[in-house]
């Protein structure tokens, strides 16, 4: 496991996902902490390379927490979100690209709507900017940034300034053309999640 940070310092240079971990980060303020709950069942690398779908238990993420998976070599975020981010959302939508996730390419067909996922609390995101690639920070916290006066918490881009809100949807007059890109997954009970493969029957 290993600890990633977020809310720091703009970071200007390119940043890519290059490891393979399982990571949880504190999302809210500036505290970092290690959360030794999360238990995840991954593949063996040749698995993860061959795109084998990767495990991981919620049961302990607590809200504005994000867990990093690896699902063929792209990180995956596992996002608990308070009901104040959920409410933010709809307020959100005129000044998206593609509120209601029209753009099939970015999702599921079963991801619809302003929460883009399967439960309203917990997003799940491939944690790549749709401009070049770079990874962006989440600023989960509604509160003024200094890239926004009104920000109601999502995820920002430090290599060209793209925003995405907590849904992973993009907003107007960035560079990132498109939202987030929500990768296949299902709840194999109330607190596992299945990154990698669509539910029964989708
Ligand atoms: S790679 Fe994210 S804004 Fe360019």
């Amino acid at each position: 496991m290993a600890i990633d940070g977020v809310n720091g310092p703009v970071n200007t240079g390119r940043r890519r996902f290059l490891t393979a971990t399982t990571a949880v980060v504190g999302a809210v303020g500036a505290g970092i902490a290690a959360v030794p709950f999360i238990k995840s069942w991954n593949p063996s690398a040749r698995a993860k390379l061959a795109g084998a779908p990767v495990t991981a238990d919620i049961s302990g993420l607590q809200e504005g927490q994000r867990l990093i998976l690896e699902w063929r070599g792209q990180p995956i975020w596992i996002v608990k979100r308070s009901k104040a981010v959920l409410d933010a959302l709809p307020t959100l939508d005129a000044n998206l690209r593609d509120p209601q996730s029209e753009n099939l390419d970015q999702q599921p067909a079963y991801i619809k709507g302003e929460t883009r996922s399967l439960k309203p609390e917990i997003s799940v995101l491939v944690g790549l900017c749709t401009h070049l690639g770079c990874s962006p920070e989440m600023a989960a916290e509604i509160k003024p940034e200094p890239y926004d006066p009104n920000w109601k918490g999502g995820y920002f881009c430090p290599c060209h300034k793209s925003r995405f809100d907590m849904a992973g949807r993009v907003f107007q007059g960035v560079p990132a053309p498109t939202n987030l890109v929500v990768p296949p997954h299902y709840y194999e009970n109330d607190t596992t999640i299945v990154v990698g493969l669509d539910p029964q029957g989708a």
